[in-house]
């Protein structure tokens, strides 16, 4: 073990000694865990990650007045969608995409290392539950959508296959994310089948550069951002584990979608037939002032521009057909080849340069009191998964309905969007609307029939609550089997049980 004279020493190298300010106060165990952890700290690193998270902070925010005339939408042959494309084609991509994942190669790989501070719960997000009726969480039914579309894959060519499920964690989540999959029998998925591994962190910077103490013995780390992916699939041989199961693609998502459709077969088969190494699922952006970043091209070169680089002038920009010319709003939902994450790993992750994140940071005082901050204190240096558009040799993006597929859970309820509520509301309402295309109609408790509307106003309850579990229906498919010209009471919780009750069940 490192002795304090060589920490001392290294610190001293970064210029950030104070971490040891109240190393006479420390007990012995105390001590080990504080040295343990600084000396694992490169002290040129250290120095360097300071001082570029201190003058990145000092930068004016606000958007890149040379940027507008370096800017271009995608350009049209890059953008496939899901609801303005022909019918055939979007067929074309799904047959493709079931054909890759019944031969094994694609995985999905789970973005879950962030803290979710906005959404305010000491666990994974993973393990929220948003107060749904059948009280699943957002892990659960991630795992079930894996489960249902290895089963709809595999129906179709007569095979069983599968999808490995990676999940990036962090510090934070990878031991309470581990207990509760294991607690949950790994929700029936084969346990070989998901590997869990963590990501980095990075200490917390105050804004005068200096590392945070968050204890008298202990240094304020926070995951290095969801762009930390490619240090961590290097760290954890994890690109060697895709390539001994022949894993050729992989969709990368996050945590908080409580839409997100794992190996979404059409997706995966656009990119694959476009020949893609790199894809990004988008949402139309219709609002300018809308904050999710753009997929849209800086000097010819594909990459997302985050919301605040786009003055509002640019952002309000209109196309010929009246939307808006820069409406490809990222959600966080990636194709990648592992051919290209591997050139990543290896090549281009030294070169993604880390954003600024101005967060509140618990820490301790001059005299060693906890403090627990009521506005920003202090940086976080994140990188993102993104960052690494600007290096593909052919991405694509594929536009989809945003109330099919996107609703992010990011504060907790009271806040105006992205809340547990709205959340909930926009997977009962899809839920909804697949039941009233099946065919079902609804009654209340006390027995009225409710109404039957198959399109609902965005941010709308639904007449009729009704869930229907992942392993009954993957997108709306298959349904009518079930529903059709049925009248069921709301709230009706459409697992397979009960599903396999309706199938027995005389007409009615
Ligand atoms: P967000 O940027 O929304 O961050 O993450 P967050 O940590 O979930 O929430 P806040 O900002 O603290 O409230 C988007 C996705 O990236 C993952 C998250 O788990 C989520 O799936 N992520 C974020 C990581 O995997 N690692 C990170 O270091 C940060």
């Amino acid at each position: 073990m490192a002795s304090e004279r060589d920490v001392r020493a290294r610190l001293r190298l970064a210029g950030q000694e104070h971490l040891l300010r109240f190393w006479d106060e420390l007990a012995p165990g105390p001590r080990a865990a504080l040295l343990a952890q600084l000396a694992e700290l490169d002290p040129v690193a250290l120095r360097e990650h300071c001082q570029r998270a201190a003058a990145a902070c000092a930068r004016p925010p606000g958007p890149c007045p040379e940027l507008a005339a370096r800017l271009r939408p995608l350009p049209p042959e890059r953008v496939g969608s899901m609801s303005h494309g022909d019918p055939e084609a979007r067929q074309r991509w799904e047959e493709e995409g079931l054909r890759q994942i019944a031969l094994n190669k694609v995985a999905v790989l789970l973005l879950a290392g962030g803290q979710g501070t906005r959404l305010g719960v000491d666990y994974p997000k993973g393990m929220y539950r948003v107060g749904l009726p059948s009280q699943k969480t957002l892990y659960q039914l991630q795992a079930e959508r894996i489960r249902r579309v290895q089963q709809l894959a595999g129906e179709r060519h007569g095979v069983c296959c599968t999808v490995p499920w990676y999940v990036m964690t962090s510090e934070f989540t990878l031991g309470p994310t581990a207990t509760f999959f294991r607690e949950h029998d790994f929700f029936q998925l084969d346990p070989s089948n998901v590997v869990l591994f963590e990501q980095r962190m990075l200490p917390a910077v105050s804004f005068e550069g200096q590392a945070i103490l968050e204890r008298k013995d202990k240094v304020a780390l926070a995951p290095d951002g969801n762009g930390g992916l490619y240090r961590a699939l290097a760290d954890h041989q994890v690109l060697e584990d895709m390539q001994h199961r022949g894993v050729d693609f992989v969709h990368v998502y996050c945590v908080d979608n409580i839409l997100v459709r794992l190996a979404d077969p059409v997706f995966l088969g656009f990119c694959v037939l476009q020949g893609a190494d790199c894809g990004a699922k988008v949402v139309e952006k219709t609002d300018p002032q809308e904050p999710v970043g753009v997929v849209c091209q800086v000097d010819g070169v594909p990459q997302v521009v985050e919301y605040s680089e786009i003055s509002p002038e640019t952002a309000s920009l209109r196309a010929s057909d009246g939307s808006l010319l820069y409406n490809a709003g990222n959600i966080c939902n990636h194709f990648f080849t592992r051919g290209f994450l591997q050139t990543v790993a290896k090549e281009f992750e030294p070169l993604l340069q880390p954003h600024v994140a101005v967060k509140k940071v618990p820490h301790v005082d001059e005299q060693g009191a906890l403090v627990k901050p009521l506005k920003p204190n202090g940086i976080k240096m994140e990188k993102f998964v993104f960052d690494v558009f600007p290096f593909a040799s052919n991405l694509v993006a594929f536009q989809v309905q945003r109330e099919e597929e996107f609703s992010p859970l990011k504060n907790a309820d009271g806040a105006a969007s992205d809340s547990p509520s709205s959340a909930r509301r926009a997977l009962l309402a899809q839920h909804y609307r697949w039941a009233v295309r099946a065919g079902a109609r609804f009654l209340d408790a006390q027995g009225t029939p409710l109404p039957a509307q198959p399109c609902l106003p965005p941010n709308e309850d639904p007449p009729a609550i009704c869930e229907i579990s992942p392993l009954v229906s993957y997108a709306g498919e298959g349904l009518d089997v079930y529903l059709r010209g049925r009248t069921l009471r709301s709230p009706l919780i459409l697992d397979e049980t009960r599903a396999r009750e309706l199938l027995l069940a005389q007409d009615p």
